[in-house]
Parts: C-alpha cells; structure tokens; sequence
C-alpha cells in the first residue's frame, strides 16, 4: 500500500512537469469509437475536448471490434474505446488520466475506466458519485489502478 502511494505520486510529480511542454506542441488526435445513440459518450468526447484535445469520432453499432483489435480485453469494456497515439482508452476516464499516460508512456495497452461509474466525466447525475479505479491494463491484460477517484 505504501508503495502504491509512492508510485502514484512519483506519476503525478512526472505529469505535472511535463504537461506544459506537451501542451505547448498540442495534444495528439483521439480517436473515439462510439454508438450513435450514446448520449454519456457524447458528453464524454465533450469533456475531452474542453481539456483541450482534437477529438475524431467513428460512430459505429458496436464498440467492442475497435476494443478487441487493440487487444483490450473484454472484461475493461465500456461504452466507448478512444485510441490515441498507441494508447486505448477505455470507457469514462478522467482527461487528466490521458495527459498523465501520454506524459509517462508506460509499456502498456492502456487505460479503462470500466462499466460507467456515476460522476466519471460525461457521467455526473448531480451529486451522485461512485468511486472508481482508473485501470492501467499491462500487454498481457493485467490490471494495476494508475488512478483513484473516491467519492469526494
Ligand atoms: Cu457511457
Ligand atoms: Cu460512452
């Protein structure tokens, strides 16, 4: 427990000082697969956006063939897969999270909130708020938490 801690803030101490440099030569392309009907996935794209992304959405009837072609397992499955650059990002995650990864660039699949917790971005319902993981899924599908978000 208190190795985790010391890793997660070492990644956030990392993130924060290369933020303004990634910032400053823009932020890559996300690609974004999602159902035409998803209305949290819209509010998702929406959320990437005003951090400041150039967001490319793909509407299509089923996510999971994008999922399953960067070999996300189907077990980190949400509503909607983004790509970008090498990276899946699965589900509701927080804009921050994605900085974060492209600043560290682990060896990994990428990042997955799963399922669509309340109060994950593009998923508030006033105060309502479950608390959820951020997953960092390794290239054998393992999962490690890269992110906590608690109920407050
Ligand atoms: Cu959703
Ligand atoms: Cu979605």
């Amino acid at each position: 427990m208190k190795r985790r801690n010391v890793v997660l803030a070492a990644g956030v101490g990392v993130a924060a000082t290369c933020l303004p440099s990634l910032a400053a030569v823009g932020l890559p392309l996300v690609e974004v697969f999602k159902s035409p009907t998803c209305g949290c996935c819209g509010a998702w794209v929406d959320h990437l956006k005003a951090a400041g992304f150039p967001v490319k959405v793909v509407e299509v009837e089923d996510t999971s063939t994008a999922r399953r072609k960067h070999g996300l397992p189907d077990k980190y499955a949400s509503c909607h897969t983004g790509i970008v650059t090498r990276y899946v990002v699965e589900g509701h995650v927080p804009a921050i999270e994605v900085k974060k990864l492209l600043a560290l660039k682990p060896s990994a699949i990428g990042i997955a909130v799963p399922g669509m917790p309340l109060g994950s971005p593009g998923m508030e319902m006033g105060d309502d708020k479950d608390p959820y993981d951020v997953l960092l899924i390794d290239k054998r599908g393992r999962a490690t938490v890269f992110a906590r978000y608690t109920k407050h």
